[in-house]
């Protein structure tokens, strides 16, 4: 007779324990490493009284542990930086496809998922910066002409295992095909000056001091070191310049950060609110000025920084393809000697 009874209070205090506690705190899963985050995330707290714990680790750590934690997991948001990587959560059904009209009005069809699984909240440029003292940019044009001998020995870029290289390697493949993509990065990688060592930042110190002409970044980056607490960074950034390629032709190769509500999520509405939140006019406003990212909303205003590197035209290619095509960009980086 007893058992039932106890049962019975124990399934009651499992649902009163789960409601009113919980619903009003979301967990996020976030690559994003930027303090600024953190001062965002309050703003959304404050206004929707939902609180935001988050749990920072790499990408592919948190994707990992998403897969591990199942139904079990408490996160209620994934947060991380390419789209090549939402793609791979994805994949393994870890995001739950929304119907939001404020996230599809609001993001540029290319930068979210055509299923509504991810979306992207900001846009990430990955273009060339040169030497302002020996480059003349009348000597840039395009992606493809980096391949050209004249940049033998003049060129920086990081190794090929980073997603961002990927997801280039990737839109080439999706403009010209596999052979001429291949051509490309075997020809790229005979134009660097040494073998691919450190992050985006480490090529661009290393071209503002004289090692290369030209590298291959994400322009975040020089904002970030235009802005650093360290006087050494931002006067080598200085010395450096954004210039946009293939802009008579199909624009630059840009990506997203942006992040999708776990499939597992116990507070599905709550965290589509959040990410809602991210598109919103207040949000976008902050992200040039913090992280030198680009906004995804049309008309929110840029940083002085980036209005200094002038308009671009960008590839309208869908993100989502990037993704499809990473596991080929990855073979064909290998076949072609890029480290
Ligand atoms: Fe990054």
């Amino acid at each position: 007779m007893k058992q039932p009874f106890f049962l019975l209070l124990f399934l009651l205090a499992g649902f009163l324990s789960s409601f009113p506690s919980q619903a009003d705190e979301i967990t996020v899963y976030s690559h994003r490493h930027y303090p600024s985050d953190d001062v965002l995330f309050a703003k959304f707290t404050e206004q929707s009284g939902i609180r935001v714990r988050v749990v920072k680790a790499g990408a592919d750590e948190l994707i990992e542990r998403l897969r591990a934690e199942g139904d079990n997991t408490r996160a209620d948001v994934l947060l991380t930086a390419d789209a090549g990587r939402l793609h791979i959560a994805k994949s393994a059904d870890l995001l739950l496809p929304l119907e939001s009209e404020t996230l599809t009005e609001r993001i540029p069809e290319a930068y979210r998922d055509p299923d509504n699984t991810w979306f992207g909240f900001t846009l990430r440029a990955r273009v060339i910066i040169y030497a302002k003292d020996r480059v003349n940019p009348n000597e840039l044009s395009t992606y493809e002409d980096l391949a050209d001998r004249k940049w033998r020995g003049r060129l920086l870029a990081r190794s090929s295992s980073h997603i961002y290289n990927q997801s280039l390697l990737a839109s080439l493949i999706a403009a010209h095909g596999e052979a001429e993509a291949l051509n490309w990065a075997r020809a790229v990688r005979r134009n660097l000056i040494r073998a691919p060592q450190g992050n985006d930042r480490d090529q661009m110190r290393s071209v503002a001091r004289g090692l290369a002409d030209v590298a291959i970044v994400n322009t975040y980056y020089l904002g970030l070191m235009h802005n650093s607490p360290d006087p050494q960074d931002r006067e080598l950034a200085g010395r450096l310049a954004v210039f946009y390629p293939n802009q008579d032709g199909r624009g630059i190769h840009v990506n997203i950060s942006g992040g999708g509500v776990v499939k597992a999520s116990r507070h599905p509405e709550q965290a589509q609110k959040f990410l809602e939140f991210l598109v919103s006019e207040e949000a976008q406003k902050t992200f040039p000025q913090t992280t030198s990212e680009f906004p995804v909303l049309a008309g929110v205003e840029l940083s002085d920084l980036q209005k200094s590197w002038g308009d671009f035209k960008a590839d309208t290619l869908n993100l989502g393809k990037l993704g499809e095509l990473n596991v080929t960009a990855v073979r064909l980086f290998n076949l072609s000697g890029w480290e």
